[in-house]
């Protein structure tokens, strides 16, 4: 169909090779509704008369119905052409040889792509306050389940699970404003640049774009018709988002390990072996683990796409699209996954209490409170603990308090330190993990009432930013209702 200078058709086999048409039934609906806008513009403006509007409105309202049937035309290039076809089909070339007036594929398909991605942006922020808000919940009810924190893996310090928690819902909420602050720049509107130079009608780009909800447009019409840069952005933001969830995945899949035993996954959330009987094993959080790379993948396979190609639009451009469809499919699956494997959780609150009980994670408190108390400088305090630590395992102990008075007066003698055994004793005793996180002051510590400002605090965090999204949406959500009351406007008692 849009075959001019080229004689006769394209080979079949190219065509196959060159066509988007298999990802592009995920615009399908932003390609028709841009023609719309665009159609009802080159009506006011003068260009077309009401008659041949309502006309091609009415063939674009017709095409809307028929997505499986005009998408399947395997002898089109991609959901443009499909849907200009269809057009021309219904109405004939006379009027619909009109359509792409002043429009052409490439500023047409930045413009569907800009609208679905908008849409996706909004779709994965609200699913990200969901898993915020399962992990807040879950913090709640954990705001004294003490657990161990780890560094290098081995044990660190005494925490909560509540603490832990918390820690990935700042991730996420910063995760959130990268695609709110991206938002902005995705949503401005490019359709009006035509093929790169635009056009010798006076097109007025304000109307269709704020018809499709845009806040601004993309003004230079070789960027708006050629740069991908933010389309870069949202994949990178997709794969830091699913960094994180990685991690948050790696950290149960290894709870629920016999040796670790913190967390149990519902039976329902679980796969198990074909071979072995009584495997209950993490599966969907490996998948997730691994799909995290996928999208990563799809960002350097982005990026290198796009690091050679020269100014204005190349057909390169086109591969990105399923990359970017793909990628917010799994986010979005991944998120829904997670919040359900979290809520179904149990968590053995015993036995991380018991855990922590035998271990010398209290260490760092112990040297702490003797400095505090004036005992000892720090560096000494540290160097002391180090030696009791160090006594208590070659004595088979599992915690600084397994000491006997005589073990620590015998260390004490032998190194010289001038603090009395029942004072150092007294000071481990204060530091035994039902006790130490009291003691912690610090801002942001697993403390119990800085987990409990820190909840609240999130909580109105989650609050507004549910807000912010609620209104982006609304937004769209309001400009395709205002367009499709327009096109019914013209539409209404003229059906053929
Ligand atoms: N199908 C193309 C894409 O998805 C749009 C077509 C632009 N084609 C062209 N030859 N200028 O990017």
């Amino acid at each position: 169909m849009y075959r001019s200078r080229p004689e006769g058709s394209i080979d079949r086999e190219i065509l196959n090779y060159v066509s988007s048409l298999k990802d592009d039934s995920e615009i399908f609906f932003y390609d028709i509704i841009g023609s719309e806008v665009h159609v009802i513009m080159l009506h006011e403006i003068g260009y077309l008369s009401r008659g041949e509007l309502v006309e091609l409105l009415q063939a674009l309202e017709e095409a809307k119905h028929h997505p499986k049937s005009i998408m399947k035309k395997s002898e089109h290039e991609d959901v443009h052409e499909s849907v200009e076809s269809f057009v021309v089909e219904k109405i004939g070339m006379s009027k619909g040889g009109m359509l792409q007036t002043a429009r052409s594929r490439n500023d047409q398909v930045m413009t569907d792509l800009k609208m679905k991605v908008r849409n996706d942006i909004n779709e994965v922020s609200i699913l990200l306050g969901n898993l915020v808000e399962t992990l807040l919940n879950s913090a709640d009810s954990n705001k004294q389940t003490l657990m161990l924190l780890y560094t290098h893996l081995q044990h660190a310090q005494i925490g909560t699970f509540s603490h832990y928690l918390l820690s990935y819902t700042e991730s996420i909420f910063r995760d959130m404003e990268r695609l709110e602050e991206l938002y902005s720049r995705i949503n401005q509107s490019p359709l009006g640049s035509l093929a790169i130079g635009g056009s010798s009608f006076s097109v007025d780009r304000n109307r269709t774009a704020s018809l499709l909800g845009f806040d601004q447009l993309s003004i230079n019409s070789i960027d708006a018709t050629s740069s991908r840069d933010m389309i870069l952005e949202y994949l990178a933001c997709l794969g830091i988002l699913m960094i994180t969830l990685s991690r948050i995945s790696e950290d149960f899949i290894l709870w629920t390990t016999d040796e670790f035993k913190y967390i149990e996954l519902a039976d329902s959330a679980s796969s198990t072996s074909s071979a072995m009987p009584q495997k209950k094993n993490p599966d969907p959080l490996e998948i997730l683990r691994s799909k995290s790379g996928g999208i990563l993948g799809n960002l350097i396979a982005s990026m290198t796409i796009l690091k050679g190609l020269p100014s204005g639009y190349s057909r390169d451009l086109q591969d990105l699209k399923s990359l970017v469809f793909s990628s917010t499919t799994t986010t979005v699956n991944s998120l829904s996954m997670l919040r359900f494997v979290i809520e179904s959780s149990i968590v053995h609150k015993t036995r991380m209490l018991e855990i922590a009980k035998s271990s010398f994670a209290n260490a760092i408190d112990v040297a702490e409170l003797l400095t505090s108390k004036k005992y000892l400088e720090f560096r000494s305090a540290h160097k002391l603990v180090g030696s009791l630590v160090k006594l208590a395992i070659s004595n088979g102990k599992h915690s600084l308090e397994d000491l006997g008075e005589i073990e620590i007066e015998q260390l004490l003698q032998a190194s010289g330190y001038q603090i009395q055994v029942e004072a150092l004793k007294e000071i481990i005793v204060a530091c035994r993990a039902e006790n130490v996180l009291a003691l912690r002051k610090s801002k942001g510590s697993p403390n119990h009432s800085e987990q409990v400002e820190m909840i609240h605090h999130n909580k109105m965090r989650l609050m507004n930013f549910r807000d912010r999204t609620a209104k982006r949406k609304k937004a769209i959500d309001k400009a395709y209702d205002d367009l499709s009351k327009i096109v019914r406007s013209y539409t209404f008692g003229s059906e053929s």
